[in-house]
């Protein structure tokens, strides 16, 4: 693959924002980036800051890269995986050109093509939302305009699927000169499913992580991106000069250290027993028409009427996701498996309407 000729044309020459950091140098006094001289302590417990962070901090690249079995080289540190993927799309389409995604699906992929006026692919999926293959290839291969990126979601959302490896194989092969970016923001509940190894052997494969699922910390904003190198440098060619605030690092450094790890894997097995727990209360209820299998940490349930039940919920004071405008969920919900005390409430609000 030739990842010049797939980047935007002109960024092949762009040299990145020299920060100072970027710039680096030994020394023991820095007055090279207009920081204060001293920290402020008493903001957070740590002592440096009053300077600006690293572009990418290596020792959390380097815990990434462990956690998944890859390099350092291979990882990109962003405000969360949203952020990557705009960089993404920012990175490889030019004016014109697009992505392809397979709705219903999460929706940040299509706003950002749109505000950065890349085009959008709508893959149809097979009966009971499944996805092919062949279908993405075909959609691809027949798009009048040219696809730089392929977004997938697996475990997927709002449907709660996986994207079969063997299909991921044959997709990769199929588009060898376009991106292929897995999505794998709730594999923590599915670990066995991830994609991530295959970029040792598919230089078009993008993986995407986040900590704001099972790490349980969404409020920090940290995300992953998992890629050949070369990917990695036009993406740094993109990326704000500092996207990752120290004190971001070095939470996430502890998150991903063993002990973050352990603590990531129990709370994943409480969950998935939860949302197992509540799809047996579910099936009981009459208002029920359907609930969708689920790799993730939520359920997507179809109500006989969803409409109903989102505004019983809303007058209760419980807030869940409708996907009522999305073509094929019609009376569909998402719920996000929360604590078990948070379950029974919409159980307990739920039996009234069966
Ligand atoms: C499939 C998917 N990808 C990415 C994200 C965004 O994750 P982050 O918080 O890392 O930006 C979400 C958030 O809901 C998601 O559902």
């Amino acid at each position: 693959m030739d990842f010049n000729k797939l980047a935007k044309a002109h960024l092949r020459d762009l040299t990145p924002y020299q920060s100072a950091r970027r710039i680096g140098g030994h020394g023991h006094t820095f007055l090279n980036a207009n920081e204060y001289h001293k920290s402020q302590l008493y903001f957070f417990n740590s002592t440096t800051l009053n300077r600006y962070p690293d572009c990418q901090p290596f020792e959390l690249q380097v815990s990434a890269a462990d956690y998944v079995g890859l390099r350092p080289e291979n990882v990109l540190i962003s405000r969360g995986s949203d952020e990557a993927i705009e960089l993404i799309i920012r990175t490889f389409c030019e004016a014109g050109e697009g992505i392809a995604i397979a709705p219903p699906t999460y929706g940040v992929y299509a706003i950002f093509a749109q505000a950065n006026d890349a085009r959008v692919l709508k893959v149809l999926r097979g009966d009971s939302f499944t996805l092919q293959a062949e279908s993405i290839v075909q959609a691809v291969q027949a798009a009048d305009f040219k696809i730089k990126a392929v977004f997938i979601d697996s475990p997927a959302n709002p449907l709660g699927t996986l994207f079969p490896r063997e299909e991921l194989v044959k997709l990769l092969s199929a588009l060898p000169e376009t991106l292929i970016v897995m999505d794998e923001a709730y594999i923590e509940f599915a670990p066995e499913h991830s994609c991530v190894q295959l970029i040792k052997d598919y230089p078009n494969l993008v993986v995407l992580h986040t900590l704001s699922k099972a790490f349980a910390l969404a409020g920090i904003r940290c995300g992953f991106t998992f890629a050949r190198p070369e990917i990695i440098a036009y993406l740094l060619k993109v990326i704000n000069p500092y996207p990752v605030p120290d004190p971001v690092a070095q939470i996430a450094k502890q998150a991903l250290a063993r002990g973050g790890i352990e603590l990531m894997q129990e709370r994943v097995k409480e969950i998935v027993k939860r949302r197992e727990e509540l799809r047996g209360h579910l099936q009981t209820l009459s208002c029920v028409a359907e609930i969708f299998p689920s790799e993730a940490n939520f359920l997507l349930v179809r109500f006989k009427d969803g409409p109903k039940v989102f505004a019983e919920m809303v007058q209760r004071g419980i807030i869940l996701r409708s996907f009522e405008d999305k073509p094929g969920l019609e009376n569909c919900i998402r719920i996000t498996i929360g604590s078990a005390e948070e379950l029974d409430e919409v159980m307990r609000v739920l039996t009234t309407l069966a």
